[in-house]
This record gives C-alpha cells, sequence and structure tokens, in this order.
C-alpha cells in the first residue's frame, strides 16, 4: 500500500510548529522541510515520491539499512508482551539483560557491564559521571577533568557539550559546564603538514603531557574521544595515535573514555572503533548502531575493575534515566545486533568504504577540494577556497547550501556545510549505490565550483 501526503500541508505545517535542531531557522522559514516518508536499504523517499540514496544513513545511524520488517515485528511483540519497566530499584526485563549481556560477549577486554541510555548525549553524561564517581569511591575526588579534543562532537546536552570541541555549539548557551580541557585533533591535514606519521603523533602526545603536567595528573579524571572523529569532520588518526596516547594516559591514572556512538556497530569496518587501533579503553559509550535508530536506545559499558568500585557496600549508584533499558527499544538492539553480525556488515563497510575513499580520492583533482579522508564507511570531501593556503570558504559564500541543493536535485542525502561533504552511508550499501553516490558528488561539486 503506498500512501500519498499532502506535501504542501506538511511544509506549511512544519514551519509553523517544528523547531528544527542544528538548522537555519531564518532559512527554514523559506525553504521549509524536506519530508522523507519511506525508506528500504540505502534508498529513502520524500513525500512526492521521489528516491534518493541516504548518504548520510539518517544521521550516521541506520546502519542495518532502512525497511527491516523484523524489527518492527519485534517491537511490536515486546509492546503488546510488556511495553514497560525500568531498571530502577534492581527491577529488569529479559531483552535488557540480554543486551548487555551480547554486548558484554562482543566488545573487546574487560568492558562486561552495561547501563542503557536512550542516545549519544546521554550515554556521555553517563560516562563522565561514571568517571568521576569512580576516582571519587577511589579517595580521589579531586579528579575530575576532563580532557577532550577539538573537533570532537560528543552530543549537545549540557556535559556532553562542553566536552564537545566545536564552538559554533557553545556560542550563547553558556557558560559551560567547568572542567573541561580541549586539546588538538589529530587532523593531519591542518596541522601535520611537512611531518611524518611519527613526528605528527610525537607532537600530539607532547601536547597532552604538557596538558597533565599543566593541569595536574591527580585532577584529571579522563580523556574523552571519538576512535575517528566523526561529526566535527571526520578524522581518522594517525595509525599509532591511540596506542601512543593510551600510554601517556596509563602511566598518568586517567580513564580512557571511548566515544564509539558513531564507529561502534561495523561504520568503521571493524565492530568497534578501537579494534581499528588496538586499544583497551575502559568505559565505551555507545548509542546510533546499537538499533540502527529504529527506536532510540544508548548504552555506556565499563570494566570489571570500574564495576568492583561502583559496587560499594553502602551506597546507591545515584544515576540513570527513565528509559535506561527500555524493553522495547533493547529487544529491537538485539536483533538489530544480530543482524549486523549475520550478515557481516563491518566487512561489507570496509569493502564499501574502500571502494568509497577510491572514487571520492578520484574527485581529488578539483581545485576546490583541499582533503580526502575517511575510515569504512564514514568519510568527507574537505572543501576550501585556496588549495595552497587551505584557506575555508566563508558563510558568504554559501557554499554547504549549494552543495546541498546541487545534491539533492541528484537524489543524494549527504550532509553538506562550508566546509565540505560528509558521507556515511547504511553498511548494506552496494558497490552500484556507492558508484551512483560518488559520480553525483563529483557533479555537485562541478556544478557549485565550477571547473
Ligand atoms: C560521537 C558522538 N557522540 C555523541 C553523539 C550524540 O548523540 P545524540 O545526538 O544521540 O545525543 C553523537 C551524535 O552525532 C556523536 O556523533
Amino acid at each position: 500500500m503506498t500512501a500519498t501526503w499532502d506535501t504542501a500541508r506538511l511544509v506549511e505545517q512544519d514551519i509553523a510548529h517544528m523547531l528544527h535542531p542544528v538548522t537555519n531557522l531564518h532559512r527554514h522559514r523559506q525553504s521549509g522541510p524536506l519530508v522523507i516518508v519511506r525508506g528500504e536499504g540505502s534508498t529513502v523517499w520524500d513525500s512526492d515520491g521521489k528516491a534518493y540514496i541516504d548518504g548520510f544513513a539518517g544521521l550516521w545511524n541506520v546502519n542495518v539499512g532502512h525497511g527491516r520488517r523484523e524489527l518492527a515485528e519485534v517491537a511490536r511483540e515486546q509492546m503488546a508482551r510488556l511495553a514497560f519497566q525500568p531498571t530502577f530499584f534492581g527491577l529488569a526485563t529479559p531483552p535488557a539483560i540480554e543486551l548487555a549481556t551480547k554486548l558484554a560477549a562482543m566488545i573487546p577486554g574487560p568492558i562486561n557491564h552495561f547501563q542503557f541510555t536512550s542516545g549519544g548525549a546521554e550515554s556521555n553524561e553517563t560516562a563522565l559521571k561514571i568517571a568521576r564517581y569512580y576516582w571519587a569511591l577511589g579517595g580521589q575526588p579531586d579528579k575530575v577533568k576532563i580532557i577532550s579534543r577539538k573537533m570532537a562532537y560528543h552530543g549537545i546536552a549540557m556535559g556532553a557539550l562542553a566536552a564537545t570541541g566545536l564552538p559554533a555549539y557553545w556560542q550563547d548557551f553558556g557558560p559551560l559546564t567547568p572542567g573541561f580541557v580541549h586539546i588538538n585533533a589529530p587532523h593531519a591535514y591542518r596541522l601535520g603538514e611537512g611531518l611524518s606519521e611519527a613526528e605528527f603523533v610525537s607532537k600530539l602526545v607532547e601536547e597532552l603531557e604538557a596538558t597533565i603536567a599543566r593541569e595536574g595528573a591527580d585532577q584529571i579524571a579522563a580523556f574523552i574521544g571519538e576512535p575517528v572523529q566523526g561529526a566535527g569532520g571526520v578524522v581518522p588518526p594517525p595509525q599509532s595515535y591511540w596506542a601512543a596516547v593510551s600510554e601517556v594516559l596509563k602511566r598518568h591514572d586517567i580513564l580512557l573514555i571511548a566515544d564509539e556512538v558513531i564507529t561502534g556497530f561495523g561504520r568503521t569496518g571493524t565492530m568497534f572503533g578501537v579494534q581499528q587501533y588496538d586499544v583497551q579503553p575502559d568505559i565505551v559509550s555507545l548509542a546510533k548502531g546499537i538499533t540502527s535508530g529504529y527506536i532510540p536506545l544508548g548504552a555506556v559499558g565499563v570494566t570489571d575493575a570500574i564495576n568492583d568500585r561502583l559496587s560499594e557496600p553502602d551506597r546507591l549508584f545515584m544515576h540513570g534515566f527513565t528509559y535506561s533499558g527500555h524493553p522495547v527499544a533493547c529487544a529491537v538492539g538485539l536483533r538489530n545486533v544480530a543482524i549486523v553480525e549475520d550478515e557481516e556488515l563491518p566487512a561489507n563497510a570496509a569493502i564499501r568504504g574502500e571502494q568509497l575513499l577510491a572514487g571520492l580520492h578520484d574527485l581529488g583533482n578539483h581545485p576546490n577540494v583541499g582533503n580526502v579522508r575517511g575510515k569504512g564507511l564514514m568519510a568527507i570531501i574537505e572543501v576550501v577556497a585556496d588549495r595552497g593556503t587551505k584557506e575555508a570558504f566563508v558563510a558568504a559564500d554559501g557554499v554547504g547550501a549549494k552543495l546541498q541543493a546541487a545534491t539533492r536535485a541528484r537524489g543524494l542525502i549527504v550532509r553538506c556545510n562550508d566546509t565540505g561533504i560528509a558521507i556515511s552511508p547504511p553498511l548494506v550499501i552496494t558497490e552500484r549505490e556507492v558508484d551512483t553516490l560518488v559520480n553525483g558528488i563529483g557533479e555537485a561539486l562541478r556544478e557549485v565550483l565550477g571547473a
């Protein structure tokens, strides 16, 4: 059955009543929304019946692709059986217990204990609070500072916002939560010019050491980082970066929180991003791909050692959310994770990721393409006004909006802004769809920037 939609009415009501995140609300009053009504695999359709390749997998999250009826069926069954019980006060439901057990088996190392959330920011709030609580219970209540990185995106709730290293998200929402320190991103194109990989990593590690010396190791609870930075600009670090960072953190007794909200569940070509770099975090934040966006869910995993300390005889663990361990979300998560494993989607992400990156590199001859980079199925074309100086376009050039219009006209949904085009399709994307995506992006670049 194909529903028909009254696009004009939907657009009018959206403009009248919706408050869109990370959107120019002034321009949106003129342009209105693109209303998406249906999806199947890597394709979505708008309310006028036009098809698009969902080159952003929703918001980096629809890993198993759209239209999976079995996920709808699992949700229906769980809702009919038991729609809700919390995990507060020692209550539990089978889906939450089973998903925590499954995650413990999947995630490398001694990360065996999970609290669930409803999304990435809540996961990071939880991770940051656990890090502080861990040190307080160990008799070091002054170990509260958090080291994060520029260009990091950890969500935009109040605590996560302070970890996020993108000033555009801070503007006029201050004061920020205190205690957060930002160091440089491992962004070789901008910061490593003329340096070998080893020299660049040494430079970054020196900055980390200097930051720890300045702030005091006895006052730093944790370092939080995405294995591959995503929303801030897709920055795969040098291969030896994480081992070097982790060695410094261990030496100074600072916990490592891996924000796997985008990189978890296959996106980089391995099940988790940390597996690309052979690094063992103490705490892991998850969301997005845990349910492929079919229903909101996140999780935070901690090691046996952290769990032991949290299990204090005379204390309640005073943290959690109403929907921590929502049974419907966990049931969907459990089945979604089984699909990711059974269909070997991390392997497909690795293969299609190579194809995508090779195709994007071919577009690198364009005079306004400054840099192409990625890992698995997360990639970016960074556009610049001047390739020699790497000078970025200014907002008044309107490059992001033009690229968005040009890609959408070609039936592609990708994330366009003034610094370039980010791509992160479903992990089920086919060879032909990757070709279509790359060709369309090339045409859009030439339409907007000439050549
Ligand atoms: C790495 C990372 N962490 C956290 C978040 C925040 O997730 P949410 O929007 O679900 O709060 C995001 C969202 O894009 C993310 O990319």
